[in-house]
């Protein structure tokens, strides 16, 4: 059986409803958070905490977030997912209730805050050697996309063109630059080199990028955070997308032509060990 949580409240799915005046729902007016769990221990929960504030004081939504890591831990408790391989909790706050207006209410309102848990399951390790494909879809977002807002329209889009391709990730492309993913942030290697886009407001500071970055760099990997132009591809030796619900996830063939050889290279198969292992140490740990 499973429980969400609404501005205070647990309830079944079917019982946590909104108010059609909520501004999230008429104007996208709203932030949220994916945090993952392994095996019940949230990982780098500080970071995507941090993001959220942040996004709240971008957006100017007052919401009274000390709770919010207990409400992620009984999410789990009572969604029976404290030994689950994967979980997530999905987070939302909108701006709340208030006869529709584009400015903000002149009286406050409380914020809504709602969020849910759900189980995750990796790919198989077959499945991850084949690799997977992906298609270049223009960028149609706003020009803050570093903000974790709920405004997810032309990421649905694009996702929605990755699946009528029959392909698994859609990469955003602005300018003649490969920004990122519909829900993911995108690298690509060239020799020992791992490339990702600058954080910048043209992409999200995805919490896993960060982290493999960081961890690119332990293995002895060169990092450039630069622009990666699209014709760059071409001649790129590997290339994956991260994500809290990506993880690490190789792509060997872009738009029907394949990356490098056309199979998952050394690079990303060494920074996966090392983010499995590094996970495994975190779910140990508890
Ligand atoms: N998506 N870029 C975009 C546009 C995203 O929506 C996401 C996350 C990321 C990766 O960020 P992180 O590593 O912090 O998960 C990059 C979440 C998971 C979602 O929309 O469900």
């Amino acid at each position: 059986m499973s429980f969400v949580y609404l501005d205070g409240a647990w309830l079944r799915p079917e019982e946590a409803l909104i108010p059609v005046g909520d501004r999230g729902f008429l104007l996208s007016d709203g932030i949220y958070e994916v945090t993952p769990a392994y095996r019940g221990r949230f990982f780098l929960m500080e970071r995507h905490r941090a993001r959220l504030l942040r996004g709240m004081c971008e957006l100017r939504i007052d919401a009274d977030i000390t709770r919010v890591e207990r409400v992620h831990e009984e999410l789990l408790d009572r969604n029976e997912l404290r030994d689950a391989e994967i979980s997530y909790v999905y987070l939302q706050i909108t701006r709340g209730v208030a006869p529709r207006s584009h400015a903000f209410p002149t009286d406050p309102v409380a914020p809504t805050v709602y969020a849910f848990a759900r189980e995750y399951v990796r790919p198989s390790l077959e499945r991850w050697n084949a690799g997977f494909d992906a298609i270049t879809v223009p960028d149609r977002r706003w020009a803050r996309v570093d903000i974790k807002t709920i405004s997810l329209l032309p990421n649905v889009l694009a996702q929605q063109a990755a699946v009528d391709a029959g392909v698994k990730d859609a990469l955003l492309v602005r300018d003649g630059v490969a920004l990122e993913g519909a829900h993911n942030n995108f690298f690509a290697v060239f020799g020992e080199t791992v490339v990702t886009h600058p954080n910048s407001n043209v992409i999200l500071p995805g919490i896993t990028r960060g982290y493999v970055v960081e961890l690119a760099r332990e293995l002895g990997l060169e990092v450039e955070e630069r622009p990666i132009q699209v014709e760059e591809l071409a001649r790129a030796d590997e290339a994956f997308f991260t994500g809290t619900t990506t993880e690490i996830r190789p792509t060997v063939e872009i738009d029907g032509r394949p990356v490098g050889s056309g199979a998952v290279g050394p690079v990303t198969r060494r920074l996966f060990a090392a983010f499995i292992e590094r996970l495994e140490r975190h779910a140990a740990a508890r």
